[in-house]
């Protein structure tokens, strides 16, 4: 079956909130501590402590959003103890990652410096699982209190004059496992007593995300909508792309035969499915679509690198990896009404990263290099696509060939992203542009591809995967005969 799109330059969907390119990094192995910290007195080039050349990466993709401090690590973290003079902080055993020594170092003042750097906004996750109400609450005067109070007095004495604008704040974390090992019916209890200490200072305003189902546990989201959603704002979903077992063995990220590369695209196309079923529920009960659904935590996670430290989720990224990534843009994209935010898990050196480090050096992976091609559809409008797609079959089992989105931005440029997930095929489309002059328009397109399943970089060779121009869709009338060499993702802007 042919390849057949049209993209509808003139109907608008709604927006594709810039929130969906978001990030999240935890005090997880080396991402905060070494990849993003390196503390004032380090070799390496840094600016109060963060490296320069993470930020200036993490500039280039326009970060909008940032998740910290964890994951599992939120619901054990006591932000009191990363204030105050760095070498008088408590030092703590991070037990759900490595057992290592957490020195406190990279605080909350830390936190917001780099997202004040990264021009990005902060999204806070506080403590559910065992912290208390009091707790959470102080924190959020702490930063955001403008007047004269115990907490906005101390973070006066700890240097920071005014307070940050926080706009994303978290009220727990996983809360079926790692933040408490809740039943929903409880942690819907506790969000709503959690949550009413949440207070809005001044003019800010936050915006309160309730803690989310895993995978498709649809209950958990049913009992939180029904006792819980007229008082959140957003509410998580957590899925990770996982080709082999979670407990038995995820597979290997670099060293896996042709069907886990087929398994990985069909798990990672799972997600729309996931979306779907979460929003239906949602939609019972905020048909309006108020309540933001909130993915804090998407990407790939295989086994760690071989003689690394299995607490530190350290794992390489290949054009699988870059494949995956697009793949959920284009979901994400689609889902535009009900999906608000994403934060794939983690920035760097920790699971589908965008950096890896090792000392002074540092490497791009596949997956930045989509974030860069993608970052043009931030708070773009959703176009209208209809498509059929041909098959990718392996095994007896089938997958479309290609997955697509388009969008348009505010200077009214169109931009269409597709993947072709064929590991062997080359995919031929027929693309039909309506709305738009395609004879008498500009045509541009970048891709990012390779010849073998794991091609990566490595601080050797960190150029082997990298974005070249495309030059594979020629313009026929109002249409583009397009051919996406297998494995890749292709951005092509039409102006
Ligand atoms: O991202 C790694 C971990 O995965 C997070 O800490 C946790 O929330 C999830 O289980």
């Amino acid at each position: 079956m042919n390849n057949n799109v049209i993209v509808n330059a003139d109907i608008r969907k709604g927006t594709i909130n810039k929130n969906i390119y978001g990030h999240f990094s935890e005090h997880l192995g080396r991402c905060i501590y070494e990849g993003i910290w390196v503390g004032e007195d380090s070799p390496i080039p840094n600016t109060k402590g963060i490296r320069n050349d993470v930020l200036e990466a993490l500039r280039q993709i326009k970060v909008p959003v940032l998740r910290w401090p964890g994951g599992c690590f939120a619901d054990e973290y006591h932000w009191k103890d990363g204030v105050g003079p760095r070498e008088q902080r408590k030092r703590m055993v991070n037990t759900h990652w490595g057992g290592v020594v957490e020195n406190n170092h990279f605080g909350t003042h830390e936190f917001m410096l780099l997202c004040e750097l990264l021009e990005c906004e902060p999204y806070i996750c506080g403590n559910v699982g065992s912290g208390t109400v009091q707790e959470m609450s102080e924190w959020v005067e702490y930063m955001t209190f403008d007047g004269e109070s115990p907490m906005a007095n101390w973070r006066r004495e700890n240097g920071r004059e005014e307070p940050w604008k926080l706009k994303y704040f978290g009220v727990g974390n996983e809360n079926w496992g790692c933040g408490g090992n809740m039943r929903p019916e409880y942690y819907a209890d506790l969000y709503r007593r959690y949550q009413t200490y949440v207070r809005n200072y001044g003019d800010n305003k936050i915006y309160k995300i309730a803690g989310g189902a895993n995978v498709d546990d649809y209950n958990w989201t049913e009992v939180l909508m029904k006792n819980a959603g007229w008082l959140m704002d957003g509410l998580s979903l957590h899925y990770y792309t996982i080709p082999g077992d979670f407990w038995l063995g995820k597979g290997s990220a670099l060293d896996f035969p042709e069907d886990e590369w087929f398994i990985t695209m069909k798990k990672a196309l799972h997600m729309d499915e996931l979306i779907t079923k979460h929003s239906t529920i949602m939609d019972k009960y905020d048909p309006e679509k108020r309540v933001g659904m909130i993915i804090d935590e998407w990407g790939t996670w295989f086994d760690v690198e071989p003689g690394t430290n299995p607490g530190f989720l350290y794992q390489q990224n290949t054009i699988r990896d870059a494949l995956v990534a697009g793949l959920h843009f284009n979901i994400f994209h689609n889902h535009c009404d009900r999906v608000q935010m994403t934060n794939i898990a983690q920035t760097v050196n920790v699971l589908q990263a965008m950096i890896l480090t090792e000392g002074e050096k540092m490497i791009l992976t596949p997956t930045y290099h989509v974030f860069d091609m993608y970052k043009v559809h931030q708070d773009a409008e959703l176009l209208a696509v209809d498509s059929t797609f041909g098959e990718y079959e392996y095994n007896g089992e089938k997958l479309p060939q290609v997955t697509v989105s388009a969008s348009r931005d505010a200077a009214g440029k169109v931009h269409i992203s597709l993947c072709n997930i064929d590991h062997r095929q080359e995919a031929v489309l027929d693309l039909e542009l309506r709305g738009i002059d395609a004879a008498g328009a500009k045509v541009s397109g970048t891709i990012i591809t390779a010849d073998q399943m794991n091609a990566h970089n490595t601080f050797e060779q960190p150029d082997t995967v990298k974005p070249a121009e495309f030059t594979g869709a020629a313009v026929q009338g109002n249409k583009l005969a397009i051919k996406l060499p297998a494995m890749s993702v292709v951005t092509i802007a039409v102006e």
